[in-house]
């Protein structure tokens, strides 16, 4: 499909602080028979929009997405039968910098490469059955046009007095168009076609307030979407010829009503447009994304006028869960918990869409994959960033920090990202496996897990103690963000207990997904290991009575979840945590490593009124204190923002990072009561388990499983409990009651069964 193509770039290039201009790429060519069949495969390094005869092609926004480019660069193909005619045609492109050249995080321009290039080839096939190429190579023009710079962080500027009319058009005079340049590119990265589901233009958004500040006799037009996301503005401006009309976006706002940008570190987020005057122009840029909820508009004058509309951007993962119950505080929850999956699921799984990071940070990945299947089917966007990752991963085995690795090669985080963030490597494809059924992506994977718990063992470990104080090695990023840490930022667990808590977890999942493949003699092995990492973190870190040597309630709830006690000790184990939770008047202590699993852990050991308490609690720190404040999506931080100290330190501190929302996952699966069995995975077998407690009285959740939809609800009124419970068509299920019911059915087929259950052992 390019056999024949080569890649081309513009002589433009920019420096690693400063952007260039957007080139724009033609290529005419003459079609004088009929045409049966068109086919245009299609590639940049940077990103690109392809036009043919003055139609876009396609509908994906930041084509060709985000690979580690050193390695693989993914392609797309497209049939434009259609798009072709009779005489001449025109195929165009515009390459933005995108990942590849822009800026990427906190380092600067050119992580990957020093200006986009682009690779094409259009086959067609004429009803004769001969065949005709049009491939990039030298014959192609290029121009500069109204794009001055277009960066995914900083932002776009477009100067509409330099817009090039119908570029992609026949009869367009393009003589002042310039020669391509053939691209050198080494390495020439190996070309793949996309196997995730592509950014798309998901939805829009109208502004639900507009307040206008006057400043130094400026004017502020500050545009409320009433919801922050990732995506960007479009607008429809009147203005004269020349006005420079500024957009800056931000999650939030100052007390006087003005944006708060401080938290975007080094960000710009900041969009122009030059109006090129004479009516009404439209504009939505093509080449960035922000993370936002507030617009503000200046530059224009009193009479200027200039409507805003928000554009969602990101991956095209269907929707495939809802959760709903009683208490309205938990349904915004809900919502948050979507909306920061759907501003973070970005070509990549990212920590945040607003500050100058937007990575595919492991540890986030990892401890919100569950929660995210439940919400929309991310069975293929999984199976691509896991190829990104081990592509990534080091000769050694080490699976870095971040995914696509974005210059941090070496040093701390850059060869491994450290316990519960590297670990991504081995839950990820487990957690997908089980949401989805699908083995592939366990045997896709394996090699690269397999080489992971090497690494581990030779390198980061003293005995089976990893992250060992003396193993000389980064210990990792600890329970990152807990508040126990007397203001460090990794909380108070120490790294060799969380590190050591995780490589025994690792090792059972490698244990199941050995036996899932077929590998017995490895899963023995495992298993082995398992008990060897168990022993050693009980030597260490356990008391003899139970307690461990470290009292942050995230040191009891691995030790708990990872089942990593004697069986004897457990009761005391959790009776601690329980209390650790009271002295903080039932409160949550855990960071990004601790919060998925307390819930459960307090559930599972007889502790479900406690974990209710919390997830109902609504002081702070808690998830329902932002929602009680107006968060739209999940913070960062437990005080992202509190009523006495304001914000927190704008150096870390997003409104928008889906991490604390994984609990959205225990919502899903004890709240409502839809939980999957390990043996028969992709809920072939549905366990229906509603644990009704704290305040709430009715619960449902509905999921698009792989084999067909599945529903539980329930209602609690004076004691009896209705359900309503649907089992798609090749599934079956089992009915879990809570304490103190009882029913003679408990095994269902598929169908919509209804049960009304009182607490005197009857059913009907
Ligand atoms: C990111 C996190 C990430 C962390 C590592 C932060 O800068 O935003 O979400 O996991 O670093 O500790």
């Amino acid at each position: 499909m390019f056999q024949k193509a080569l890649w081309i770039s513009s002589s433009t290039v920019g420096g690693p602080p400063t952007s260039a201009p957007a080139p724009y790429f033609r290529k005419t060519f003459q079609l004088d028979q009929p045409v049966k069949s068109a086919v245009l495969s299609v590639t940049a390094l940077g990103l690109y929009e392809c036009e043919i005869n003055g139609n876009r092609v396609g509908d994906e926004v930041f084509a060709p997405g985000w690979t580690d480019y050193r390695r693989r660069v993914q392609y797309q193909t497209f049939d434009v039968t259609d798009l072709l005619r009779h005489g001449e045609n025109v195929i165009g492109t515009i390459l933005g910098d995108g990942w590849y050249c822009g800026f990427v995080g906190w380092i600067d321009r050119q992580v990957f490469g020093e200006r986009p290039h682009f690779l094409a080839q259009l086959d067609i096939t004429f009803k004769d059955d001969s065949t005709f190429s049009v491939p990039t190579d030298s014959s192609w023009k290029t121009s500069s046009g109204p794009i001055l710079e277009g960066d995914l962080l900083m932002g776009e500027t477009h100067d509409a007095r330099l817009e090039l009319g119908d570029w992609s058009t026949p009869g367009y005079d393009d003589i002042h168009w310039h020669p391509v340049l053939l691209s050198k590119l080494d390495p020439i990265p190996e070309l793949s076609p996309r196997i995730g589901p592509p950014v798309r233009r998901i939805e829009e958004i109208n502004p639900v307030g507009v307040n206008t500040l006057d400043i130094f006799s400026k004017q502020y037009r500050v545009h409320d979407l009433g919801q922050n996301f990732a995506g960007r503005a479009r607008i429809k401006v009147r203005a004269p010829r020349g006005t420079l009309v500024r957009l800056l976006f931000a999650e939030i706002l100052n007390p006087d009503g003005r944006i708060y940008t401080d938290n975007l570190r080094g960000a710009r987020a900041t969009d122009y447009y030059i109006c090129k005057g004479g009516g009404e122009e439209v504009w939505e840029p093509r080449f960035t994304f922000h993370g936002f909820r507030y617009v503000e508009v200046s530059g224009l004058g009193t009479q200027d006028s200039c409507e805003v509309t928000g554009i969602v951007l990101h991956s095209d993962i269907r929707p495939t869960g809802t959760f709903s119950c009683s208490n309205a505080l938990l349904n915004q929850l809900q919502r948050n918990i979507v909306w920061g999956q759907k501003s973070n699921f970005l070509e990549v799984p990212t920590d945040c869409p607003q500050r100058n990071e937007r990575l595919g940070w492991t540890g986030d990945a990892q401890v919100f994959v569950r929660t995210a299947c439940f919400n929309s089917d991310v069975n293929a966007f999984f199976h691509k960033w896991m190829r990104d990752m081990s592509d990534t991963q080091t000769t050694a085995g080490g699976i870095p920090s971040v995914i696509p690795n974005a210059k941090f090669v070496e040093g701390a985080g850059g060869e491994d990202g450290g316990p519960a963030w590297a670990d991504a490597v081995i839950i990820c494809p487990w957690t997908i496996y089980l949401c989805y059924g699908d083995k592939s992506i366990l045997d896709e994977n394996y090699e690269a897990m397999r080489k992971f718990m090497d690494f581990i063992g030779e390198h980061r470990c003293k005995g089976r103690i990893r992250s060992h104080p003396d193993a000389d090695s980064w210990g990792g990023y600890g329970d990152w963000l807990a508040l126990d840490g007397g203001g460090s930022l990794e909380g108070l667990t120490p790294r060799d207990l969380i590190g050591t808590a995780f490589y025994a977890y690792d090792a059972g999942i490698m244990a199941k997904v050995a036996e899932q493949l077929g590998h017995d003699s490895e899963a023995a092995t495992y298993r082995a290991l398992r008990e060897e990492i168990k022993i050693a973190f009980c030597r260490r870190f356990v008391t003899p009575d139970g307690l461990m040597i470290s009292s942050t309630q995230t040191a009891y709830v691995l030790a708990l979840h990872f089942d990593l006690l004697p069986e004897n000790l457990r009761p005391a184990a959790a009776s601690e945590l329980v209390r650790l939770i009271q002295k903080r008047d039932w409160h949550i202590g855990t960071g990004f490593v601790g919060t998925p699993y307390l819930l459960e852990v307090l559930e599972s050991t007889g502790h479900l009124d406690v974990a209710y308490k919390l997830l109902e609690q609504e002081t702070f720190p808690s998830w329902l204190f932002p929602v009680r404040n107006g968060a739209t999506t999940i913070w960062e931080r437990w005080d992202g923002w509190t009523p006495d100290k304001g914000f927190q330190d704008k150096g870390m501190n997003s409104y928008n990072h889906y991490a604390y929302g994984a609990v959205g996952a225990w919502m899903y699966r004890t709240v409502a009561g839809l939980e999957l069995d390990p043996k028969e995975p992709g809920y072939r077998h549905i366990i229906f388990r509603p644990r009704p407690g704290g305040s709430i009285t009715r619960a449902e959740a509905t999921l698009d499983t792989p084999f067909g939809r599945t529903e539980i609800r329930w209602d609690l009124q004076a004691g009896e409990l209705r359900l309503e419970l649907v089992v798609p068509e090749s599934c079956h299920a089992s009915l879990e009651l809570p304490g103190g019911y009882h029913s003679n059915r408990i095994h269902f087929d598929a169908g919509r069964h209804r049960l009304v259950l009182d607490q005197t052992a009857r059913s009907n």
